[in-house]
């Protein structure tokens, strides 16, 4: 993400959906600042405590909701987001507000899960049980039109194509057990073109399965 974003010691960063700060700290290092937003504050403590025991003094942390940013237009030389927006309920509101805050001639970059159809069905169901949270995945031609559609130029979209434990994924939103084999289940009856997507298989009795994220760089045109 940050080879992708080329920043340059002058910029002011805004990392939208920071959680504990992952994004920010990586930039940090090589920009002038960088602002870390997120809509809940537990998460934001935690970035801060960190920034504090790893002597980042150049990051600031604002509570704030993607598709309602407190900041004027045009403030920020870089904008990234990873692994939220499909959490964000106003899609088009949040990539509206991507574009606003970004200076011209400077880019976005955006990384999320984001499973092809119709694997992304599939999927869908078991997100949604598994953290009530998940709003929806959009495959990277979905994220295309609708950053296009903003005024955006992208310049770089693919997929990545994960090998997936299924059993990790569930422990970290401690889904108990007898919901995560019934999730399990969905995936591995899936048919068809699904099927041959997420090609499930047990290694030593434990579920894997492909999953899918997105790198996505966007440029605001001068
Ligand atoms: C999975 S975490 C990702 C954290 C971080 N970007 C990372 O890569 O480690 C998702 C974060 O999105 C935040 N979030 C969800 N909806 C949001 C919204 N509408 N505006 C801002 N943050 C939001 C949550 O509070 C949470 O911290």
């Amino acid at each position: 993400m940050i080879d992708l974003l080329r920043p340059l010691p002058g910029d002011l960063a805004l990392d939208v959906a920071t959680g504990t700060g992952n994004t920010a700290f990586a930039l940090a290092p090589l920009v002038r600042r960088v602002v870390g937003l997120d809509l809940t504050r537990e998460m934001l403590n935690v970035a801060k405590r960190l920034a504090g025991e790893r002597q980042i003094e150049n990051a600031d942390w604002v509570i704030g909701d993607a598709s309602a940013l407190p900041f004027p237009d045009e403030t920020f030389d870089i904008y990234v987001v990873r692994a939220a927006p499909h959490h964000f309920p106003q899609f088009e509101a949040f990539v509206r507000e991507a574009f606003r805050v970004l200076r011209p001639g400077r880019d976005a970059a955006f990384v999320d899960c984001a499973p092809p159809t119709p694997a992304r069905d599939v999927l869908h169901e078991v997100e949604k049980r598994r953290d009530p949270s998940h709003v929806l995945s959009l495959t990277v031609e979905e994220w295309r039109v609708q950053l296009e559609a903003a005024g955006f130029e992208v310049e770089m979209a693919r997929s990545r194509e994960l090998d997936w434990d299924y059993q990790e994924w569930m422990d970290t939103m401690r889904v108990p057990g007898e919901l995560a084999a019934e999730l399990a289940t969905v995936i591995e009856s899936s048919k068809g073109q699904a099927r041959d997507q997420l090609h499930p298989e047990r290694r030593s009795g434990k579920l894997f399965h492909a999953y899918w994220h997105c790198l996505i760089r966007a440029h605001k045109p001068e």
